[in-house]
């Protein structure tokens, strides 16, 4: 669609004295298809153009009398409306997609250029939550996303592994815990000591001293204390890998905080080199006032660096050595004030490319309506949703289709597809509500639903195979190449053809925004306009060449459904 609204524009820009690119731009998709496929408002060129804008639409319409991919233009009410040739978006669809289905989605524009994507990045010795979630699944989309658009990307898992939040675990662990009942279940061993340090410093504040003091050791360098931290991070690593073996989630680098203990010195040194570190209180920060932001916490007044001193070094990091020129974060939006500061600082700091620094932010993931509190210690664990969703998914396959040949591996492909794309496909800085019943809901705006279309459609060409196959033999003449040839598609499969015809607008846009739900939109968009033209449409029944036709439809809504889902890193099994 991008190469015919480029094609028109081209024909019409001078008129309106305006470039190719913004007239592009300004063509619609008008909501009713009887008045047209694409439609222009004229209103806006009026008083650039002194005209009103019915002549203006005239006068464009007149222009466009000529396009050869135009069957016909019409004017009503400011609007140039145009009808598109089935056969020109058919041939060019099919051409794109020829050498592989992805060319229908990207023109790689960010080739030669490489970008760091910091996602999921848990904290060790905490739960695995929501806010984590939701990071791994936007951030893995993304990073798929941009590779596909040219990047060289680079996943980074930012390793919550330092912090003085490790003090209070460590401290709970030499109070209250038990190497047997860690090993047993290390996550949940630790968060149950994570949470009891919180109940208790309630009522006793020394505690908190305490933590401090563990690390302050562990900064120092203590043994134990070491063996202990080491330790919590290996056995929560394994936990944390299992669940993303699960999501199909794989990071090129793990780089936790704690890698950057040795590269903060010269960061401070740096800050001070350019006079930007003041004292306050006893504690060292870069005023930011001037931006009406609160200072940036450099250096605690017990010495401690922070986490803003370890993302300013992890930035140089990525810049310098893994030579990224973008930088991206997904981080929750209550880290929004963090990411700003720390921007802010890398361009005080005479950085020019922190311009190309991005805090990809999202929203809040609830459960049933309900926010959820680690502090409190009430938690979703994710393994559980996980499992649970899984489970819930095979006993839906089991009654669908109790014939399926790999039902296990279905109910993991769809129990996850059904939980990532509940998150993927709301506009990403917007609150996630999670409830079983509607993410796997086979007939809703669901993953499952769209997996199960693309199924259908693998089901339909595997019947022409045996139906087909068996006619072919009784005749010997040859199938004419419908694509080289001028016709009329039904208003079913001309939705569909034009539905597809926009993946790379769609694509397009989800990079430009950092938002894969824009993706999934149109893997629903897809899907419904599939279903529709499923049902309206006889395809096996139909006759000869129009069902050669037909099956070149589902064939590539099957292509373009799997690589839909497979951006948004779900898989699309071909039975359920
Ligand atoms: N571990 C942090 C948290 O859970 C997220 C880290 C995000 N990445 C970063 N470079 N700060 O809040």
């Amino acid at each position: 669609m991008r190469t015919v609204k480029i094609e028109l524009a081209n024909k019409i820009a001078s008129t309106l004295q305006e470039t190719p690119e913004n007239c592009a731009m300004l063509m619609e998709y008008p909501p009713n298809p009887e008045l047209g496929d694409l439609a222009l408002p004229c209103f806006k060129f009026a008083k650039k153009l002194r005209k009103n804008p019915q002549q203006i639409a005239h006068d464009i319409a007149q222009l466009l009398k000529s396009a050869t991919c135009l069957e016909s233009v019409t004017v009503e009410n400011g609007y140039v409306n145009m009808k598109i040739r089935h056969s020109v978006i058919w041939n060019k669809v099919f051409e794109i997609s020829s050498t592989h289905i992805a060319n229908l989605f990207t023109r790689q524009r960010f080739l030669g250029k490489r970008v760091a994507i910091d996602y999921s990045s848990p904290n060790i010795a905490k739960p695995f939550g929501v806010g984590h979630l939701r990071s791994t699944i936007i951030g893995e989309a993304l990073l798929r996303m941009l590779k596909e658009d040219g990047f060289e990307g680079i996943g980074i898992n930012h390793l919550g592994d330092w912090g003085t939040q490790f003090g209070k675990v460590i401290a709970a662990y030499q109070k209250w815990g038990s190497e047997d009942k860690v090993k047993e279940n290390p996550i949940r061993e630790l968060f149950q000591l994570y949470v009891r340090f919180h109940q208790e410093a309630e009522q006793n504040p020394h505690l908190e001293e305490e933590a401090r003091y563990c690390f302050k050791k562990l900064e120092d360098g203590d043994e134990e204390t070491i063996r202990l931290w080491q330790w919590f991070i290996k056995e929560s690593l394994t936990g944390f890998e299992k669940t993303y073996r699960l999501l199909g989630v794989h990071f090129d680098h793990y780089l936790g905080e704690s890698f950057y203990n040795d590269k903060m010195e010269a960061v401070v040194e740096e800050l001070q080199d350019k006079h930007l570190l003041v004292e306050s209180d006893g504690a060292f920060v870069v005023d930011l006032s001037e931006w009406n932001m609160p200072p940036c916490i450099i250096r605690k007044s017990d010495g401690t660096t922070i986490y803003a001193t370890r993302d300013l070094a992890a930035a140089l990091y990525r810049h310098d050595k893994l030579h990224a020129d973008y930088l991206l974060y997904v981080v929750g939006s209550e880290q929004t004030l963090h990411f700003q500061q720390v921007f802010k600082v890398l361009d005080l700091m005479g950085r020019d490319w922190s311009s190309n620094c991005v805090h990809v932010a999202f929203g809040l993931m609830k459960f049933n309506g309900e926010k959820l509190s680690t502090r409190r210690g009430h938690v979703v664990y994710l393994e559980d949703v996980l499992e649970k969703a899984i489970q819930e998914a095979r006993s839906i396959i089991e009654s669908k289709n109790p014939n399926l040949s790999n039902p296990d591996e279905v109910a993991r492909q769809v129990g996850v597809g059904a939980v990532i794309f509940n998150d993927l496909k709301t506009y990403r800085i917007h609150d996630v509500d999670f409830r079983y019943e509607d993410v796997l809901n086979f007939d809703g705006e669901t993953g499952p639903y769209v997996q199960y279309t693309h199924a259908r459609a693998c089901s339909v060409l595997r019947k022409a195979l045996t139906t087909i196959s068996q006619e072919e033999m009784n005749s010997s003449v040859s199938v004419p190449d419908v694509a080289l040839q001028s016709f009329t598609l039904t208003p079913s499969e001309w939705s569909l053809l034009k539905q597809i015809a926009q993946a790379n607008e769609f694509f397009e846009r989800a990079v430009d925004q950092y938002d894969p739900s824009v993706i999934a939109r149109f893997a629903l968009l897809v899907s419904h306009a599939f279903n529709r033209f499923y049902h309206d449409d006889p395809i096996l029944t139909a006759p000869h060449s129009i069902r050669q036709r037909r099956l070149d439809l589902v064939r590539l809504t099957k292509h373009v459904l799997a690589h839909t889902l497979h951006l948004l890193a779900i898989e699309a099994p071909e039975a359920m």
